[in-house]
């Protein structure tokens, strides 16, 4: 049986750290989703079809495993897009026990509806002080976020006007 994980997040925009969740997770799994949610608590950056584009090119230009799709979800439940496509795991990556308290309690709402566990993966250290929220404040204020996003991102911020 193939075992098959999904990897769900706002990404607005991708960072080096979720790549390098990817990454590792994609080596855990048969197959994995990286799937971009709409949160609606958080105001957004990017468009989703754009989020997902961004991670296409940054997941090729890395090189990652091919064992990666990409994909968007807007409606209904996350656990009910892991059902659809026979997903019985979801992957998070930890930071810190900020990120604890923020995901304990959908970890076991997600278990409860559907049986669909979480595995929390800890970060590279290299990255563990990355977060989208802080990329689109240095980006916002015109500093270099080339340190912490794939290039395509970088190229992407540094080429726009942000408000
Ligand atoms: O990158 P983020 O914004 O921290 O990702 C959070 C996200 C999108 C994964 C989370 O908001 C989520 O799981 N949304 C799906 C909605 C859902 O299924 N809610 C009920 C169970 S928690």
């Amino acid at each position: 049986m193939s075992r098959i994980a999904v990897v769900p997040g706002s990404f607005d925009p991708v960072t080096l750290g979720h790549l390098d969740v990817i990454d590792r997770a994609a080596g855990l799994f048969d197959e994995l989703h990286v799937l971009v949610v709409h949160n609606p608590a958080k105001t957004a950056l990017l468009p989703i079809a754009e989020r997902v584009s961004l991670l296409r090119e940054a997941i090729a230009e890395a090189g990652l495993p091919d064992n990666i799709r990409v994909e968007s979800w807007s409606v209904g439940l996350l656990v009910d897009y892991c059902t659809d496509v026979g997903a019985s795991v979801l992957v998070k990556g930890i930071r810190s026990q900020v990120d604890v308290a923020y995901e304990t309690p959908m970890a076991i709402v997600n278990r409860n509806l559907a049986g669909v566990e979480t595995v929390f993966l800890l970060p590279d250290p290299a990255h563990a002080h990355v977060s989208s929220s802080l990329v689109r404040q240095v980006a916002s204020l015109g500093g270099d976020v080339s340190p912490y996003v794939p290039r395509v991102v970088a190229d992407l911020l540094q080429g726009e006007s942000l408000s």
